[in-house]
């Protein structure tokens, strides 16, 4: 089964309301969340590439954290509650994952940023804390208990721990125990601790991508250096200074705009197409881990997008593909669309847009790796 969600209310209400203001509980919205299994996951976390974390701790502590990757020993050496075992970006190592992203097609693809899955032990949780961006909090296995706090910011106290960032005293203002297929949406800077219910609790946490401005400038200027453009301040009405050994607030404004003025609306797209189609994780192009499903040959096999391939459309209609640009023909436009705008692909939707042009660019990324087929038919 492939993993599915839907709002539980029209996507512009839910944007309106709740989407970076307010926590939602979604009851029976999401399935298909069986794969990975507990044994799955803490085999991601022995991997080199896979970033993991394992957290101890309970009530008011003390706290412990591990980062992967890990070794079979430290998973027999766990006590047998009290831990959480967090595996990041799985999206990109088993493309199943990522699938579940085709469901959010109510927010642009380019500000969704990966989905974590943990795995915890009856009492297991990461403790009460905020996190900086929003995410949906999809219960796959098991229950969670979540407390949930009020608005908090970088002044809101925090404990002794500060590698965990944990909240000193956190107030519980709502509390609910969400079963398998239930989801809990937080806006960024909501206070929340999830406590697992039982011994095997599986939660996805589908993050969304936020760039700080300080990242963005320094794409528009890497990108305003890279395209050559030399031209030097000019200051032909200068007037007479005042007081000559100071730089005057009026010489900061003309200085600061014609900076800006030299980001081109072209040197705008290329910078940030580049950084928003850059993939969450730095490796991972590697169908390894769905090897089980790998069946170019078989009739029940489809086209997919690998889990670790980011696609966007610039508004000239040409791909951004993990950071790299692809000016397309017109006649390549109309396959590569389909491709962006899903991660699963079947022959009836492909053949009417497939052309020359467009196939040639599919056959390349399918030999790079990014598109493979696939075959589902065993697990449907
Ligand atoms: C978890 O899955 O245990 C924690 C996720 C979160 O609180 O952000
Ligand atoms: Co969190």
């Amino acid at each position: 089964m492939r993993p599915t969600f839907k709002l539980a209310l029209p996507a512009q209400q839910f944007l309106t309301e709740y989407w970076q203001k307010k926590p939602l509980v979604m009851r029976q919205v999401a399935s298909g969340l069986d794969h990975p299994d507990a044994d799955t996951l803490s085999g991601l976390s022995l991997e080199s590439d896979v970033d993991s974390r394992l957290i101890t701790g309970h009530g008011d502590g003390p706290w412990n954290l591990q980062h992967g990757p890990f070794d079979e020993n430290d998973f027999r050496v766990l006590p047998r509650e009290n831990w959480t075992l967090l595996v990041q970006s799985v999206d990109c190592f088993l493309t199943e994952v990522s699938m579940l992203l085709d469901h959010f097609s109510f927010l642009p693809a380019w500000r969704l940023e990966d989905i974590m899955i943990s795995y915890a032990s009856r009492g297991g949780s990461v403790g009460p804390h905020f996190d900086r961006y929003d995410v949906f909090l999809m219960q796959a296995k098991g229950q969670r208990r979540w407390k949930i706090g009020d608005h908090c910011n970088p002044h809101t106290p925090l404990q002794e721990n500060d590698q965990l960032k944990l909240i000193n005293n956190m107030k519980v203002r709502d509390e609910y125990v969400l079963s398998p297929g239930d989801v809990l949406y937080l806006p960024p800077g909501v206070a929340h601790w999830g406590i697992a219910e039982d011994s095997d609790c599986i939660t996805w946490s589908v993050g969304f991508r936020a760039p700080s401005p300080v990242d963005i400038l320094g794409r528009l200027a890497d990108q305003a250096a890279e395209s050559g453009g030399d031209t030097l301040f000019t200051d032909p009405d200068r007037t007479v200074p005042s007081d000559a050994a100071s730089l005057q607030p009026a010489d900061i404004e003309a200085l600061t705009r014609q900076a800006f003025r030299a980001l081109t609306p072209d040197i705008q797209r290329r910078a940030l197409a580049e950084l928003l189609s850059e993939p969450s994780c730095p490796s991972g192009l590697d169908f390894d881990v769905d090897h089980d499903h790998i069946a170019a040959a078989s009739p029940d096999a489809l086209l997919v997008r690998h889990g670790a391939t980011r696609l966007i459309l610039d508004d000239q209609g040409d791909a951004w593909l993990n950071g790299n640009h692809w000016p397309l023909t017109e006649a390549a436009k109309p396959l590569i669309r389909l491709l962006a705008g899903q991660r699963l692909y079947t022959e009836a939707e492909l053949q009417p847009v497939t052309h020359d042009d467009g196939q040639d660019l599919l056959d390349e990324w399918i030999e790079a790796g990014y598109f493979a087929y696939l075959d589902f038919s065993t697990d449907e």
